[in-house]
C-alpha cells in the first residue's frame, strides 16, 4: 500500500458514512466500503480487533434498487486478503466475489468494483468468502436492501441483522471456532445480538404497518424465532415474496432460520402508545429471549394489514419438473480428507466434512472439479442427502431454487438460495441453470463450510 492509496482511501471510508438511507443517488453513484479494523462495545467493556466498515459501527445497511445498476468499491484495508459476496443477488458470475473461482482474492491496499443490476427485489447481505470465519466471526457481515421499483406502502422498514459474538468478560474475542465445534454442530457465540445491540427498540407509528427485516448472518446459530403479536404476516422468505399464506410462528412451533436465511415480516404496530411488537428466540436450554423491540409512537394510524397488497414476484423461472434431470449430493463427514489449502483466504486445519464424499480442499481448491455440470436454461433437480446428525443450511450462489419434496415433511414452494437441511432428510429442489458460470454450493455454518462442505457447480 503507498501513502498516496491510503489517503484516498480514508477519504472514500469518510464519504460513506453518509451515504446509508434510503436516499441512492444516481445509476453510477459510487458506493465505498472500506475493510478496517474496528471496536465496538457490547456490554460495557470495548471489543477491540474487529472487522467492519467503519471504526466503530456494525457494516451499514447497503440499499440499491432492482433493475438499477449499483458500483460498489470494496477497499481492503486490513493485514488480510478478502473478497466479498452478495448473498442471494442472481448477478455475473465475475461479481460474485468468490475466490478463486470468480476472482483473485483482494490484497491489504487493494480494492475491487462490483458492478452489477440486482433482478430481484428484497432482502438480500453481503460478506466476506475469504477470510470467511475470521472476517465474518469479527464482524464483518451486512444487510444489502433492494427495493421494488414501486413503494410497497409501509410506514416503516426495519432491518434486524442477527448475529453472536464470542467474547471473554473482558470484552475480548474467544476463540472463534473450535475443532469440537466444527466437527459436529458448529461453534456458537455467547453474545446475542441484533443490529449488534443487545435488545434494541425501534419507534414507529401506533398501528402503522412495518416490513421487519430479519436477517441471520450468523456464522453458525440456527435461530428459532417469534412474534410476540399476532398481527403480523410473513410477507417474503430468502428475499423472495411469499405467495401463499403461511402459518405465523409463535411460541413452541418457531421459525427455523439459519445461517444466511431471512425472513419479512409485515407488522401491525400496536394502537396503544408505548405498546411493543417483539422479536423472540427460542434458545436451548433457557428462557425465550427479546432480541429487538418495535415500539410504538404517536397517535393510532389504524391501519390494516389486508390493506397491503402483495410484493411483486422476482422474475424467477419456476422449473420444468417434467424434463428435470436429478443430480444427487450427499452431505457427510469425511475420512481423512486432504489437508485443507486455501491459498490466502484462511484455513481450519482440518477438513471434517464432504460433499458426495470430496471434502473441498479450501477456498483455492487446487484440482477440484465442479460437482456438477448444468446447462444452460434446463431445469434440474438436486437431491440434497443429510447422511450427518446435524443441521446444514445449503447454499447455491448465483440461482434461485424451490424445495419440492423432503422425506421428513411437508416443504412450502418458497423460492430460495437456502434450503436449511434437517438431520436424516433427503430433500429435494428444483431450478432452472439460468445463470452461467461456477457458482458456490456449500454449508453456511461457516466451521462447515471451511472444513469441507464446500465445492461448486458450473452452469455452461
Ligand atoms: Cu452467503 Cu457462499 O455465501
Ligand atoms: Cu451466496
Ligand atoms: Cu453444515
Amino acid at each position: 500500500m503507498n501513502r498516496r492509496d491510503f489517503l484516498l482511501g480514508t477519504a472514500a471510508a469518510g464519504a460513506s458514512l453518509g451515504a446509508s438511507g434510503w436516499g441512492i443517488a444516481s445509476a453510477t453513484h459510487t458506493q465505498e466500503l472500506t475493510l478496517q479494523s474496528a471496536s465496538f462495545t457490547f456490554r460495557d467493556k470495548p471489543t477491540k480487533g474487529m472487522v467492519s466498515l467503519s471504526p466503530d459501527a456494525p457494516p451499514q445497511v447497503l440499499f440499491g434498487e432492482q433493475g438499477k445498476p449499483m458500483h460498489l468499491r470494496v477497499t481492503n484495508r486490513t493485514p488480510d486478503y478478502t473478497a466479498m459476496h452478495w448473498h442471494g443477488l442472481r448477478i455475473a458470475n465475475r461479481m460474485d466475489g468468490v475466490p478463486y473461482l470468480t476472482q483473485m482474492p483482494i490484497a491489504g491496499g487493494e480494492s475491487f468494483d462490483y458492478t452489477f443490476t440486482p433482478p430481484d427485489a428484497g432482502t438480500y447481505w453481503y460478506h466476506p468468502h475469504c477470510m470467511t470465519m475470521a472476517q465474518m466471526a469479527h464482524g464483518l457481515t451486512g444487510v444489502m436492501v433492494i427495493k421494488e421499483a414501486e413503494d410497497p406502502g409501509f410506514d416503516g422498514d426495519q432491518v434486524v441483522n442477527l448475529r453472536d459474538f464470542r467474547l471473554d468478560a473482558d470484552g475480548a474475542f474467544l476463540p472463534y471456532y473450535t475443532a469440537r465445534g466444527a466437527a459436529r454442530g458448529g461453534t456458537h457465540g455467547n453474545v446475542l445480538t441484533a443490529n449488534w445491540l443487545q435488545v434494541p427498540v425501534y419507534d414507529y407509528p401506533a398501528g402503522g404497518l412495518v416490513r421487519l427485516r430479519v436477517v441471520n448472518t450468523d456464522t453458525t446459530r440456527i435461530y428459532k424465532l417469534h412474534l410476540s403479536t399476532g398481527q403480523a404476516r410473513i410477507i417474503a422468505w430468502d428475499g423472495h415474496p411469499v405467495e401463499m399464506e403461511l402459518p405465523l410462528p409463535s411460541a413452541g412451533e418457531p421459525l427455523l432460520v439459519g445461517p444466511g436465511q431471512r425472513v419479512d415480516f409485515a407488522v401491525q404496530m400496536p394502537a396503544g402508545e408505548g405498546q411493543t411488537a417483539d422479536l423472540l428466540a427460542e434458545l436451548p436450554g433457557q428462557p425465550t429471549r427479546t432480541m429487538a423491540q418495535l415500539r410504538a409512537i404517536g397517535a393510532d394510524l389504524a391501519r390494516d394489514l389486508a390493506e397491503l397488497k402483495p410484493l411483486p414476484a422476482n422474475p424467477f423461472s419456476r422449473p420444468d419438473l417434467s424434463s428435470a434431470e436429478v443430480h444427487d449430493f450427499v452431505f457427510g463427514w469425511t475420512p481423512e480428507g486432504d489437508a485443507p489449502n486455501d491459498g490466502y483466504c484462511g484455513s481450519m486445519g482440518y477438513s471434517f466434512w464432504s460433499i458426495n464424499r470430496t471434502p473441498w480442499a479450501g477456498d483455492a481448491a487446487k484440482g477440484t472439479g465442479p460437482l456438477a455440470v448444468l446447462e444452460r436454461g434446463k431445469s434440474y433437480v438436486l437431491r440434497l442427502r443429510n447422511e450427518s446428525p446435524n443441521l446444514h443450511p445449503i447454499h447455491l450462489h448465483g440461482l434461485a431454487f424451490v424445495p419440492i419434496r423432503s422425506n421428513l415433511r411437508k416443504l412450502p414452494p418458497l423460492v430460495t438460495d437456502t434450503m436449511l437441511l434437517l438431520k436424516d432428510e433427503v430433500a429435494e429442489i428444483a431450478l432452472v441453470a439460468d445463470n452461467p458460470g461456477d457458482w458456490a454450493f456449500h454449508c453456511h455454518v461457516i466451521e462447515h463450510q471451511k472444513t469441507g462442505l464446500a465445492g461448486y457447480i458450473r452452469v455452461t
